[in-house]
């Protein structure tokens, strides 16, 4: 607290630290209520703490829609959620400006083992970016747990980061200059969903990012992978995907991967830019209730 003068409201202020919870990244952050307005300083304190580490931890933040959504736009504009997924707009259970996480339906109850949404949103337990398959894709997403599960349900990442740095000199030469194409038709594919109805193939038409991205504040480099990438410009498709599924098979090795185990009131910030992440298998007759809000890129990659 020094430095803030006596008797000013600011003394009430708590000082945010983050200290480092896992070898490569993450940081762990203390010393804020996010319910409560940020001051500049903090914001660029969370910032400066997002280009370092990538991901971070609050713990025991009970928090509304409209906190999370006011915490969220410190960082930039929320991301328009429209043409990410197959919910019809009378389904949605959250307000404009959430992503639903959850496995639950409009009635609170968990979706049916048949639900089309259910399978589609299966996709989050592929490694992805969010949003990678948007023309501007996502800077960072920020997932609060409302109900935790009892069973499973950790989410993991993966530093692209790392996996950049640690990769041979002829594979990052190779790499260099590739551009991919993503498509939530390509993750969902993968998994055996290919019913897609004229208005979703046209709603999903594949973008294209570079593999390779550089960060606009550090100038690291990172590997832009993501399940959503099914095919890689000027090459036949099942090279594409070999490399694809190799870089992805060394991006996450237990080495360089997070697992986040959540507790009721967590909330977890990352950054797209230079994480991958999943979701991993929970009890689905039980209610996860997840929110997401996501921070628009300002740019596309290629
Ligand atoms: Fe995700």
């Amino acid at each position: 607290m020094a430095g803030y003068p006596k008797g000013s409201a600011r003394l009430a202020r708590m000082t945010i630290s983050i200290h480092q919870i896992h070898p490569v990244f993450v940081g762990e952050v203390s010393g804020i209520d996010i319910a409560r307005p940020l001051s500049p300083e903090d914001v660029a304190a969370i910032e400066a703490g997002m280009d370092r580490h990538a991901v971070l931890v609050f713990h025991d933040q009970k928090i509304t829609d409209e906190q999370q959504m006011a915490f969220s736009e410190s960082f930039g504009a929320l991301e328009d959620a429209r043409g990410g997924n197959i919910t019809k707009p009378e389904d949605k259970r959250l307000p404009t400006g959430m992503n639903d996480v959850s496995n639950l339906g409009r009635d609170g109850q968990p979706l049916s083992r048949e639900s089309r949404v259910r399978l589609f949103n299966l996709g989050n337990m592929l490694w992805h970016s969010d949003s990678s398959f948007r023309a501007i894709p996502a800077k960072y997403s920020l997932l609060s747990a409302r109900v935790v599960n009892p069973i499973g349900g950790n989410t993991e990442f993966a530093d692209m980061r790392a996996a950049y740095d640690t990769l041979d000199d002829a594979t990052k030469a190779q790499i260099e200059d590739l551009v991919c194409e993503h498509s939530l038709m390509y993750s969902r594919g993968s998994l055996g969903m290919l019913d897609f109805s004229d208005e979703e193939r046209a709603m999903f038409r594949p973008v294209r990012q570079r593999l390779v991205r550089t960060h606009p504040v550090t100038g690291r480099k990172s590997l832009y992978l993501s399940s959503h990438a099914g095919g890689i410009v000027g090459m036949p498709m099942p090279e594409a995907r070999i490399l694809l599924k190799d870089l992805t098979e060394h991006a996450t090795q237990p080495k360089f991967v997070y697992v986040h185990r959540w507790r009721l009131g967590d909330l977890v910030m990352w950054d797209n830019r230079q994480m991958m992440h999943r979701a991993r298998r929970y009890d689905e007759g039980q209610p996860r209730d997840m929110r997401r809000t996501t921070v628009a890129g300002t740019a596309a990659t290629v």
